[in-house]
């Protein structure tokens, strides 16, 4: 069976402990579309030539989680090209048998917008620099908040594929929410349309 959820959501406001918490309960297959993002900003050169040739080993750095690579991958998101050229491979896994799961940015919006479950997972910029402060341990306080605003500015604002929920997506804001009852919210919305 072919069943597809959408997460898509700004820097560290849940969606990959989620997507990961989903597939797992559900035995989807999961896609963290960030990674290839990140894999093409930390391979250097021509972001175009580096999307296209995208490999297994690139995909495998042990960086890739790294503010760096995150801040590197946003800034040649905004490329058309490179865009284009990771959308087979996503399009593909989402068609998967058995059923898939992909997080990402514009997932509901250009990837599936068939996808069977949209979820928009956000929380507020000073929740999100502190998760992502405490999970990489780099930087200041202020420096990562920075980050994260300056993020989410250009994933917004960009022509191509801007960050925004899909119209019939499912807004989940983890501001509040421990990331226990955030996957709980998340299972019992998948269920009801798995049916
Ligand atoms: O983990 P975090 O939310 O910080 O970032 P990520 O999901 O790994 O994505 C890193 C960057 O890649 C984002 O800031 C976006 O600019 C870009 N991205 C995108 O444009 N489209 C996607 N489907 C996934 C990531």
């Amino acid at each position: 069976m072919r069943f597809c959820v959408a997460i898509d959501g700004p820097a560290a406001a849940g969606k990959g402990t989620i997507s990961r918490a989903v597939a797992a309960h559900f035995g989807l297959a999961h896609l963290d579309t960030g990674l290839l993002y990140r894999a093409v900003g930390m391979k250097g050169g021509d972001p175009v030539a580096a999307a296209r040739s995208l490999s297994s080993e690139d995909l495998a750095r042990p960086d890739l989680r790294s503010m760096a690579a995150g801040e590197a991958a946003s800034r040649v998101a905004v490329i058309p090209e490179v865009r284009a050229a990771l959308v087979a491979f996503q399009r593909e896994f989402a068609q998967r048998e058995g059923g898939a799961v992909l997080d990402g940015r514009d997932i509901g919006t250009v990837i599936c917008p068939e996808a069977d479950v949209k979820l928009f997972v956000t929380a507020s910029p000073e929740v999100r620099a502190g998760r992502r402060f405490a999970e990489t341990g780099e930087g200041t306080f202020a420096e990562v908040l920075e980050q994260v605003r300056a993020r989410d500015a250009r994933d917004m604002g960009r022509a191509d594929a801007p960050l925004r929920p899909a119209e019939d997506a499912v807004i989940l804001d983890t501001s509040d929410l421990s990331i226990d009852a955030a996957v709980a919210r998340a299972c019992d919305l998948i269920a009801a349309r798995r049916g």
